[in-house]
């Protein structure tokens, strides 16, 4: 992000009076003296800045859980529906954070959001393989052993290749569904294709992570500096310079 537009948004003033600010050398980025409003802060978790040498500690990126309600879309913007980052603070949402997959409006649970695209790309994409587990509450007959199995062996459906999950069955009509994907209602449709329409569904952990201090709806929290460093890790991935 350019500095001119990170120190407005950090209630500095507007944008032009932070340009001012900067061409005038008031302004020192991670120790040196910046004149160019334009210039690009790199990525690193805080940006270190001395405003008239008073030291301003900026946040520039976030990685949290947030329990998405039913009813919001897994969106950054909508015009006819609330959406997920609307749930954040004004400071988070000015970051800019993107969920790292999808839920339907109706369906509710964990999701991961973050600043870093790279990181929200490895999450949702297949060949990575981090596992996302849903609790399932189905109508119809119980499931019987043998389509547990075919659900867990993984499906071929019209245009809709699922890859093998893991399937464990509960009392009550639910089921606990792990998949390493996640395809446009995938679990809404294997059930479906056994004729047990899915009347909730709940996603309760990605990879490590779980609803765990976050189980009221609507409620978020950061990840720790341990929780980061282990999700780039399993992700193979470096993280912004600390
Ligand atoms: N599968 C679905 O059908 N819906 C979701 O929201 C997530 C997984």
């Amino acid at each position: 992000m350019r500095i001119d537009k990170l120190l407005s948004n950090s209630g500095l003033g507007s944008r032009s009076q932070v340009r001012q600010l900067i061409r005038a050398g008031h302004i020192s980025l991670n120790g040196q003296v910046i004149l160019d409003p334009a210039t690009i802060i790199p990525p690193s978790d805080y940006a270190h800045i001395l405003v008239r040498q008073q030291a301003l500690s900026v946040k520039l990126s976030a990685h949290l859980l947030l329990n998405k309600p039913q009813g919001y879309l897994t969106a950054t913007d909508d015009r006819r529906y609330p959406y997920v980052t609307q749930l954040l603070p004004q400071a988070l949402q000015r970051l800019n954070p993107v969920p790292a997959g999808r839920l339907d409006r109706d369906a509710h649970g964990l999701l991961l959001l973050t600043t870093d695209g790279q990181l929200a790309h490895r999450l949702m994409s297949p060949r990575w393989h981090y596992p996302k587990t849903y609790l399932v509450t189905y109508e119809g007959e119980a499931l019987t052993n043998q389509e547990v199995q075919l659900l867990a062996g993984g499906l071929q459906l019209q245009d809709l290749n699922c890859l093998p999950a893991v399937l464990e069955p509960l009392a009550n009509r639910q089921a606990r569904v792990t998949l390493t994907e996640g395809k446009y209602h995938q679990v809404k449709r294997m059930f479906a294709f056994i004729g047990r329409p899915v009347s909730d569904l709940c996603r309760i952990t990605i990879g490590p992570f779980s609803l765990a201090g976050i189980e009221k709806p609507g409620s978020y929290r950061l990840l720790t500096r341990e929780e980061q460093s282990r999700l780039y890790q399993d992700l193979s991935l470096q993280p912004a310079e600390l």
